[in-house]
């Protein structure tokens, strides 16, 4: 007799907090940045128990890794769920981690019940999505989906000057036996479980969201140069202070940007000067802008603004401005095949869920330019993330991973 696939809550939950050891951080969350060692011991760890379930484990050139439940049909394109592994620095134990980890369940509770599905499941731990240790993020999906390529990303180094190149090579080289396999293997459909990253579905005591779509997303660089000076002797008018410039742009920014627009999000997330000295004028000031917005041209125009009042908070103060962008993800949509598969699991499983959009990227938003493709949401308390006290109620994480195996099963036929 057949068993009916069932998640083991238990057995979730016990991933969950064994994966969350690695990168721990005194005040409970993880610290497990893109390919650093605590990213490998995570990979390891997966890997480990990928193999001891008979799985098989692939990595391509920019190491997403792939964990592969055989199916009927080898020669079908293999249907892909998964997240990321990596964090941010003072991140939460949930972010990426529940994804991977409910998919991870999800082929464990197929392997229980003997279930033969039509074609191939793997689980995927996209490399680097969280971007904060090596910019810009989502750097795996995007390479999977040819958006870019790893060699783009050659001379990237983190702030503490370590290099992506020999990050990744490292983290290539510490799972030999995993099969190399090129950028883009096909897929039929993906699905990422997520927690929401926001307090919409706990306040509206939902148990699911059904994510229609992803905001966009771009990541600027700012900055002011001026003259470095002695803070005693110099007067207002020797002045060529961009501190001055940079905290007047700001301001006249953060007072604008978003009170004049409710979907609008801008955010400086890194400041620094040089040489910052207490008593030297600076020469050099520079921070990141994060600015999202759901529609494209709102993107634009933000991007837009953002360049005309530096230049004139510059040009106030006899100072220059350079702007770079390192990460432009445009908003988009995903299949509504597949969101309506989440919409029928969930009823199936009589889960209150909504539909709605995504306010942070995801892997998932240029895996859908290959494939249909579609995200689960979970609550997470007060909506927090990024944050160590992140945090998702037991409950929560296992209706998400029922809800990722019934989904998956809908879109296997
Ligand atoms: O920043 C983001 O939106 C994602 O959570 N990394
Ligand atoms: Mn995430
Ligand atoms: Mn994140």
């Amino acid at each position: 007799m057949r068993l009916r696939p069932e998640v083991n809550g238990e057995r979730l939950l016990r991933r969950l907090s064994d994966f969350a050891e690695i990168g721990k951080t005194k005040a409970g969350g993880v610290n497990r940045q893109a390919l650093s060692s605590e990213d490998r011991a995570a990979r390891r760890l997966l890997a480990d128990l990928a193999t001891a379930r008979g799985f098989k484990v692939f990595q391509d050139a920019i190491a997403n890794l792939f964990v592969r439940r055989e199916g009927r049909d080898a020669t079908r394109p293999a249907m892909l769920i998964g997240s990321h592994l990596d964090s941010q620095p003072t991140g939460g134990r949930f972010d990426g981690a529940l994804g991977t980890l409910a998919a991870f369940e999800v082929l464990e509770a197929l392997e229980d019940a003997g279930h033969e599905t039509a074609s191939a499941i793997e689980v995927v731990a996209w490399t680097n999505e969280e971007g904060s240790r090596f910019a810009p993020g989502v750097m795996g999906s995007m390479a999977f989906v040819g958006a870019a390529h790893p060699d783009d990303f050659r001379s990237v180094v983190s702030g503490d000057g370590e290099s992506f190149s020999q990050e990744l090579a490292a983290t290539l080289a510490a799972l030999p036996e995993a099969t190399t396999r090129p950028l883009g293997t096909p897929i039929s459909a993906y699905l990422e479980l997520h927690i929401e990253q926001g307090p919409s579905l706990e306040r509206e005591e939902l148990a699911a969201g059904v994510v229609t779509a992803v905001q966009g997303t771009r990541w600027l660089a700012v900055t002011f140069s001026g003259s470095a000076g002695h803070a005693g002797t110099t007067s207002l008018a020797y002045r060529r202070d961009p501190m001055v410039a940079a905290t007047s742009a700001l301001n006249r920014l953060q007072m604008s940007i978003m009170p004049q627009d409710d979907d609008a999000r801008l955010t400086v997330g890194r400041f620094s000067t040089h040489p910052g000295s207490i008593n030297a004028i600076p020469d050099h000031v520079t921070f990141t802008v994060d600015i999202r917005h759901p529609d494209a041209l709102s993107l634009a125009a933000i991007e837009a603004r953002i360049r005309a009042v530096c230049e004139e908070a510059a040009l106030s103060q006899r100072c220059s401005v350079e702007i770079s962008t390192s990460f432009d993800m445009p908003p988009g949509s995903f299949s509504k095949v597949m969101t309506d598969r989440i919409e029928t699991a969930a009823r199936a499983l009589a889960l209150p869920y909504k539909r709605m959009i995504s306010g942070a990227f995801h892997d998932a938003l240029f895996v859908s330019r290959v494939a249909p493709t579609a995200m689960i949401f979970v609550p997470c308390r007060d909506g927090v993330s990024h944050n160590e006290t992140e945090y998702v109620e037991p409950p929560h994480a296992i209706n998400g991973a029922r809800l990722l195996l019934a989904a998956t099963l809908e879109s296997m036929c």
